[in-house]
C-alpha cells in the first residue's frame, strides 16, 4: 500500500443491507481507497467472509477472540490502523452498542478503541428507527461526534413495509467517506463541480382543463430530484425546476415549482447561465386551449365537453438550438419510451438536438415510473452504454461521475 493510500476500515453489520456493501467495497477500491473489513456474526448470515474477503482483496476479521489475529493485528491496531472506520449497515442493535460503550465482539471492541473518525450508515426497520431507544442512540452518537449518512426513505426488504430505514446508496455512502478523509487533492476531487451550474427539470406537469381539473401523467419526479440532489453533493449550484410532486425539496438546492409546461420554460430561462442542463421532467406534450375559468358542470342536458389540444413548447429541444455561448456546453435529454427504446432514443438524439440521452423503458411491467429503481441507456455520440438495473439515486451518480469526466475534457475545470 502506497503511503498515499487512503485505509478504510469497514464494519459490516448484521442487516439485509449487508449486500450492499459487496458494492461498496468495489466501489471505494476504484476510487483508490485500500478496504479492510470487519464483520460481525450476524453479518455473516448476509454475505459470506469469502465473498467480502474476494471483493476487498484482504483477510476478513470476525472474532476478537482469535488469538492468531490478537498476535498479527489485535483489534487495537485495527481499530487505530485506518483513515476512517464506516459501519455499514449500522443496525439499531449496533448503535445501542456504540452508544452503551460495548467491547463483546471485534466490530464493537474496534469502535470502543478506535482514535479515528466514525461514519455510520444505519439501516433498519422504519418502526425501530423511529423507536425512543434508538432515537436516544442516535443523538447519543451524534453528541459523541459520530458522522452519519442516511437512513433514506423508501421501500423496505419487507414487503409492504415502507418509511425511513434504508441504507444509503453505496455511491451515496462513497462521497461521505471522500468528503470525510479525501487526501487534499481528493478534497478537491470530492467537490468536482464546483464552480458549475447544474439545471435540472424534474416531475410531470399539469395542464389545467378547468380550476380543478388537468391533464398529467405518471412521472413521480424521483430520478429528477435524485440527479439535482446528487449534483448538489459534487458541489454544483443546482437549479432544480419540477412539476407536482410529493417529494421533499432537496438539499442546497434551488428548486422552482412550477405547473405547467409553460411555466417550466420560463422557469429554465431565468437559469439560462446553467453549464450544464439535464431535462428529466415529463413535460405535456399538449396543453388544452381552452380551458375554462370555472369549473365545467354536467347538466345531464349538454353532451360531454371536447378539449382542444394545442402542442406545448418543447423545452429540451429549445434549450438544445440555443446558440453557442447561450447554449449550456451539456445538454441532456431523458427518452422514456414503451418499445424499440434505444432506436427511438437515438433518433431522438438528433431531432431534439442534446447531446446525450438517457433512455428507459417504462412500460408498466418494469415498474421504473414511480418506483425506486431504474434500468437506462446512456445513449451519446460515442455510442450506447447500457447500465445495469440501479436505484434511481444511483443512476444519478453514475451520470454525474459522466459529467465530471466530460467537464473535465472540455473545460479543463472540472
Ligand atoms: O418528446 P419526448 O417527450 O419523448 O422527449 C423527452 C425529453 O424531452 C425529456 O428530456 C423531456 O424532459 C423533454 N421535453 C421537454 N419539453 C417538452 C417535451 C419533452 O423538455 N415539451
Amino acid at each position: 500500500m502506497s503511503p498515499e493510500t487512503k485505509r478504510i476500515l469497514l464494519i459490516i453489520g448484521g442487516g439485509i443491507a449487508a449486500y450492499k456493501c459487496l458494492e461498496l467495497i468495489r466501489r471505494a477500491r476504484e476510487a483508490g481507497f485500500s478496504v479492510r473489513v470487519v464483520m460481525t456474526k450476524a453479518a455473516a448470515q448476509f454475505v459470506t467472509p469469502l465473498s467480502v474477503g474476494a471483493l476487498s482483496n484482504e483477510r476478513v476479521f470476525t472474532n476478537l477472540f482469535d488469538l492468531d489475529d490478537e498476535r498479527e493485528i489485535g483489534h487495537i491496531r485495527l481499530a487505530r490502523d485506518t483513515n476512517l472506520v464506516v459501519v455499514a449497515p449500522a443496525t439499531a442493535d449496533l448503535m445501542s452498542k456504540m452508544a452503551g460503550g460495548h467491547a463483546d465482539d471485534l466490530a464493537s471492541a474496534v469502535l470502543l478503541a478506535t482514535d479515528k473518525p466514525v461514519l455510520a450508515a444505519p439501516a433498519m426497520n422504519p418502526r425501530m428507527w423511529m423507536h425512543p431507544a434508538t432515537r436516544r442512540n442516535h443523538a447519543l452518537l451524534q453528541a459523541d461526534g459520530i458522522h452519519f449518512v442516511g437512513p433514506e426513505s423508501g421501500e423496505m426488504a419487507e414487503s409492504g413495509e415502507a418509511g425511513i430505514g434504508r441504507m444509503a446508496e453505496p455511491m451515496t455512502i462513497l462521497t461521505a467517506i471522500q468528503s470525510l478523509v479525501g487526501s487534499t487533492q481528493r478534497r478537491r476531487e470530492s467537490l468536482p463541480l464546483k464552480g458549475h451550474h447544474i439545471l435540472v427539470t424534474s416531475g410531470p406537469t399539469h395542464e389545467p382543463i378547468d380550476p380543478v381539473r388537468y391533464i398529467a401523467n405518471r412521472s413521480s419526479g424521483k430520478q429528477g430530484n435524485a440527479i439535482a440532489a446528487a449534483a448538489a453533493k459534487l458541489g454544483a449550484r443546482v437549479t432544480l425546476v419540477t412539476g407536482p410532486t410529493s417529494l421533499a425539496d432537496p438539499s442546497n438546492v434551488t428548486t422552482v415549482h412550477v405547473e405547467t409546461a409553460e411555466q417550466m420554460l420560463t422557469a429554465v430561462r431565468r437559469a439560462r447561465d446553467a453549464d450544464v442542463a439535464i431535462f428529466a421532467a415529463a413535460v405535456a406534450d399538449w396543453r388544452v386551449v381552452n380551458a375554462s375559468g370555472q369549473k365545467i358542470k354536467k347538466d345531464g342536458k349538454q353532451d360531454a365537453p371536447s378539449l382542444d389540444l394545442v402542442e406545448n413548447p418543447d423545452i429540451l429541444k429549445t434549450v438544445a438550438h440555443e446558440k453557442p455561448g447561450a447554449r449550456p456546453l451539456l445538454v441532456i435529454g431523458f427518452a422514456a419510451e414503451t418499445q424499440n427504446v434505444i432506436e427511438h432514443a437515438k433518433k431522438k438524439r438528433k431531432t431534439k438536438g442534446c447531446d446525450w440521452i438517457v433512455a428507459n423503458d417504462v412500460s408498466p411491467r418494469t415498474g421504473i415510473m414511480g418506483g425506486d429503481r431504474n434500468k437506462v441507456h446512456l445513449i451519446t455520440a460515442d455510442g450506447v452504454d447500457t447500465w445495469p438495473e440501479m436505484d434511481k439515486s444511483e443512476v444519478a451518480h453514475r451520470l454525474l461521475e459522466r459529467i465530471v469526466d466530460h467537464l473535465a475534457a472540455n473545460t479543463g475545470k472540472a
